[in-house]
């Protein structure tokens, strides 16, 4: 049985892809330092599998910690997750994001590479893109100059990985997340935000739960079908399959190069109003909003072209936008 170190294994993505390691039969240690995190989110990932992951309370941007984990622990192959995510507060604490998402990400590869540790996934983002020139977004898409601290992360964290492969042989799949939403069908795992939320589906579940008084939708005068900005909202389910198969793929030496990339979204684009809708109808009920200026730096459009990921993954989504805001309903009401 192949040993796999999640770290950020008790966060939103993170969790959900424990869940899927091992139900495919992994051994999963967990490294998690809960600063955006809760630890019970452990007793419900064994309640949704039956097996209690392994974890330790490590910050990752204590090298020595690092070090005496990796000498006590033999693992396979790292999935790393654990980053700080938020766009806006990243321009504000740009050297805090520097530290922990270059920092832990710089002393992880140096412990795998000290270990000849081979395997290698790392969180990446669609906004490597930014407003790309064409629609859907593939991989050969430029990378653009990143409108925040917390973009340039994700654009500098895959040239440190991209080296790394390069110099020490090692094996790495960056994965270009869109946005990822919906909570598991146990309902025990889904998206816990701290204080109030800047991602849609979140603030759209706070709202018509009453815990928001209305939603505001951040512009009708994009060059969109009906003007409000258009996303790929992939469900965390899927996303988190995606990352066993390019795992699966590291293993059974199927990358063709060292350093592989791939998209994963669904290709479908949808608007906020779209997914207003879609809410509405999942929830059975109106959503309270009203429509306000453009928030800064958000892009027009953003869906991804699945091509590569479909194929060299060998996997696809499974589940709609539907059941993903359904999902988001139901873990919201039992909060
Ligand atoms: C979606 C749409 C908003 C809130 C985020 C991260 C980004 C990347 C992908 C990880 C936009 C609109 C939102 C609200 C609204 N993640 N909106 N009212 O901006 O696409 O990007 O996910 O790397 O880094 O920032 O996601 O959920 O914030 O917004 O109208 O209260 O919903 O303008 O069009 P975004 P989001």
């Amino acid at each position: 049985m192949k040993k796999i170190l999640v770290t950020g294994g008790l966060g939103f993505i993170g969790s959900h892809t424990v869940v899927e390691l091992q139900n495919k039969g992994f051994e999963v240690v967990i490294i998690d330092d809960l600063s955006n995190s809760k630890i019970d989110v452990l007793e419900k990932i064994t309640e949704i599998t039956g097996i209690k992951p392994l974890f330790h309370k490590i910050d990752l941007r204590v090298k020595a910690d690092v070090t005496s984990f990796f000498d006590t622990n033999k693992v396979d192959g790292v999935i790393h997750f654990a980053a700080f995510k938020a766009v806006g507060e990243s321009i504000q604490k740009p050297l805090a994001y520097y530290e922990n998402n270059i920092g832990s990400l710089v002393y992880l590869l140096q412990e795998m590479k000290n270990r000849s540790i081979d395997h290698f996934i790392f969180s990446s983002s669609c906004t490597v893109y930014g407003q790309a020139d064409a629609l859907p977004i593939n991989e050969n898409a430029p990378i653009k100059k990143a409108e925040s601290t917390y973009g340039n992360t994700k654009q500098i964290g895959e040239e440190i990985i991209a080296e790394s492969c390069k110099a020490y042989n090692m094996n790495a799949i960056a994965l270009r997340y869109f946005n990822p939403i919906g909570a598991h069908e146990s309902i025990k795992i889904g998206e816990l935000p701290i204080g109030v939320p800047q991602n849609l589906i979140p603030f759209i579940t706070q709202t018509a739960a009453g815990l928001r008084k209305e939603l505001s939708v951040f512009g009708a005068d994009y060059d969109t079908s009906d003007g409000t900005a258009v996303r790929d909202y992939i469900h965390v389910v899927d996303l988190a399959k995606a990352h066993i198969a390019a795992l699966e793929r590291l293993i059974n030496k199927k990358n063709k190069v060292n350093f592989e990339f791939f998209n994963v979204g669904t290709g479908i684009g949808s608007s906020v109003l779209e997914v207003i809708t879609a809410f509405e109808k999942a929830a059975g009920k109106p959503l309270n909003y009203k429509i306000v200026d453009r928030r800064e730096g958000d892009i027009t459009a953003a869906y991804a072209d699945t091509t590569t990921a479909n194929k060299e993954l060998n996997w696809k989504t499974e589940k709609s936008l539907d059941e993903a805001l359904a999902a988001a309903w139901k873990w919201q009401q039992q909060q």
